[in-house]
C-alpha cells in the first residue's frame, strides 16, 4: 500500500502551504529543467549509509547530533564559516562520546538550508506591503519590490553553493582537518578560560593518550580516526526545489539527492498537506517537527504515513515545545507512541519553543531556558520508557551574541554587539561547547 499512488509531483494535487509565488513562469520552468538535469549533491549509497546509522541509533547503540543555522545565507558562504561550523559540531560530538561512550552520528543543517517558512506570506512598513522574505533561495531581506520579488534563478545561486559547502565539507572531512591524530586542529579558540575550555582541553589530552597507545598495540585498526562522517539536512520546504532533486535508483526507490536528510517543519506538517505528501515517497530518513498542536492521533497517523513499513530509523520526531509546554505536551504524545509498538527515534530540538523578543524587539533564545527543556526531555522519556536519541540545535561556531546566558553570562544589551542572524538567534561556539558536557552529563 503507501507509495502506489505516490511521484514525485503528487504533492501538488495536495494543500501546499509556504510556497513563493513565482510571477514569471517561463523563467521557473527552465531552472527546474535544469536542476533536474544537474549532478546531484549527495548520492544514494550516502544516503544508505545514514540509514544504516540511524538504525544503529534506533537500537541505542548511537546518538544524533543535529545542528547548524536557522537559515544559511548566501553572505556567509565562506571557509571559514563553513570550517568553524564542521568544527563546532565535530568537537561536540567528541565531547558526547566521550561522555556517552556512543558513536554520535553528525548531520549538519548546512549545504542547502536556504528556505524559511514565514508566519504571513506580506509583510506591511508604514503602509507599504510586500512579499515576505523567504530565505536566500527565494527572494532577498531587504525591503523593496525588487528585492522581495521572488526569483527562480535563486534556486541556482542555492544550488551552487550547496555544491561549493557540500565540497568543502568533504575535503575537510575526509582528512587532515578531521585527524583526530593532529589534536592542533582541535583547539577551542577565543573560549580560553573558561571551566569547560579547560574541560574540553582534558579531554583533548587523553583523547590523544589513548590514540598514541592504541597506534602501539593496535596500528592497523586506526583508519577510521583520519576522517569523520559528516551528514547534511535542510527543511523540505520549496517543493518545487526538492522535486527537481528527486532521482530514482533503479530498484532502489526515489531518492531526493539535495541532502542526506530533510525534515518536515512544523507549520507544514498538516496530514493531508503537500510536505508530508512528498517526504512519505523518499528513502531518505525525515524529520517530523511536533510542536504544541500536534495531538496523540495526528501523531500516529503521520507515523502510519511517513513510516508505514515500520522501519527503524526511517522516521524521527523532533519535539520543539518550549520549556513551559513540554512537561504538558511530550508525556501523552510519547506514550502513545511506545503504546503503538511504532518504531520512531526521538530528538529534542530545544530552540524553537524557546523564541522570545526582547522589550527592543531583538528575537533571542535563553541559555538556561535551552537547557532546561533538554534536562526535562531526558527526564520525561526516561519516566516514560522510551529514548532520547538527539538533538537538534541552532548554532554556529562563531562568537556572535544572539542567545542570552551561557558561559559568557551575555544580557540583553550585549545582544547588539554581534548579532548576525536573519532569522533565528544560534547559540554561539562557547555556547554549544557548554551545551555538549551538560549533555554528556545527562547520557552518561
Ligand atoms: C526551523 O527548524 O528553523 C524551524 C522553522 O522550525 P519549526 O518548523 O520547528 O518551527
Ligand atoms: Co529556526
Amino acid at each position: 500500500m503507501g507509495l502506489v499512488s505516490w511521484s514525485p509531483e503528487s504533492w501538488q494535487a495536495k494543500v501546499v502551504l509556504q510556497q513563493p509565488a513565482y510571477p514569471d513562469r517561463d523563467s521557473l520552468n527552465v531552472v527546474l529543467r535544469q536542476l533536474s538535469q544537474f549532478p546531484p549533491l549527495v548520492t544514494a549509497w550516502e544516503v544508505d549509509r545514514l540509514r544504516s546509522q540511524l538504525v544503529e541509533v534506533a537500537n541505542g547503540r548511537a546518538f544524533v547530533l543535529q545542528g547548524g543555522d536557522c537559515s544559511e545565507s548566501f553572505d556567509d558562504c565562506g571557509a571559514n564559516s563553513i570550517l568553524r561550523k564542521l568544527k563546532v559540531i565535530i568537537q561536540m560530538s567528541l565531547v558526547l562520546i566521550a561522555g556517552s561512550r556512543q558513536r554520535i552520528v553528525r548531520i549538519g543543517r548546512i549545504a542547502g538550508q536556504y528556505a524559511k517558512p514565514r508566519s504571513s506570506d506580506i509583510e506591511s512598513r508604514n503602509g507599504v506591503s510586500l512579499p515576505s522574505y523567504r530565505g536566500d533561495i527565494v527572494n532577498r531581506a531587504g525591503f523593496t519590490p525588487e528585492e522581495r520579488r521572488p526569483d527562480p534563478a535563486m534556486m541556482l545561486r542555492a544550488f551552487e553553493r550547496s555544491a561549493m559547502t557540500l565540497n568543502f565539507v568533504r575535503a575537510l572531512s575526509e582528512g587532515g582537518f578531521a585527524d583526530l591524530h593532529h589534536p592542533e586542529n582541535w583547539d577551542m579558540e577565543f573560549v580560553r578560560n573558561t571551566p569547560g575550555s579547560r574541560r574540553y582541553q582534558e579531554l583533548l589530552d587523553s583523547l590523544s593518550k589513548s590514540i598514541r597507545f592504541m597506534e602501539v598495540v593496535a596500528p592497523a585498526g586506526l583508519a577510521e580516526l583520519k576522517r569523520v562522517d559528516f551528514f547534511t539536512s535542510h527543511e523540505a520546504l520549496l517543493l518545487l526545489y526538492e522535486q527537481a532533486l528527486t532521482r530514482t535508483e533503479r530498484h532502489r526507490g526515489w531518492y531526493n539527492l539535495g541532502a542526506h536528510t530533510l525534515w518536515i517543519g512544523d507549520r507544514t506538517r498538516a496530514l493531508g498537506g503537500a510536505h508530508v505528501e512528498y517526504c512519505r515517497g523518499v528513502r531518505n530518513p525525515i524529520g517530523l517537527k511536533v510542536g504544541n498542536s500536534m495531538t496523540a492521533d495526528e501523531l500516529l497517523e503521520l507515523i502510519q504515513l511517513l513510516n508505514p513499513d515500520d522501519e527503524p530509523g526511517r522516521l524521527t520526531l523532533i519535539h520543539r515545545f518550549g520549556v513551559d509546554s513540554i512537561r504538558d505536551r511530550l508525556p501523552a504524545l510519547a506514550s502513545a507512541v511506545r503504546a503503538s509498538g511504532r518504531s520512531v527515534l526521538w530528538s529534542c530540538d530545544p530552540m524553537h519553543g524557546n523564541t522570545r523578543a526582547t522589550r527592543g524587539g531583538i528575537k533571542t533564545r535563553s541559555f538556561d531556558d535551552i537547557v532546561s527543556e533538554l534536562v526535562s526531555a531526558f527526564q520525561i522519556h526516561r519516566e516514560i520508557g522510551t529514548r532520547l536519541s538527539g538533538i537538534h540545535l541552532e548554532l554556529t561556531g562563531e562568537d556572535v551574541t544572539e542567545c542570552t546566558g551561557g558561559p559568557g553570562n551575555l544580557t540583553e544589551a550585549d545582544l547588539s554587539r554581534d548579532y548576525r542572524s536573519t532569522v533565528d538567534p544560534r547559540l554561539n561556539y562557547e555556547q554549544s561547547m557548554e551545551i555538549a558536557f551538560l549533555l554528556a552529563e545527562q547520557m552518561r
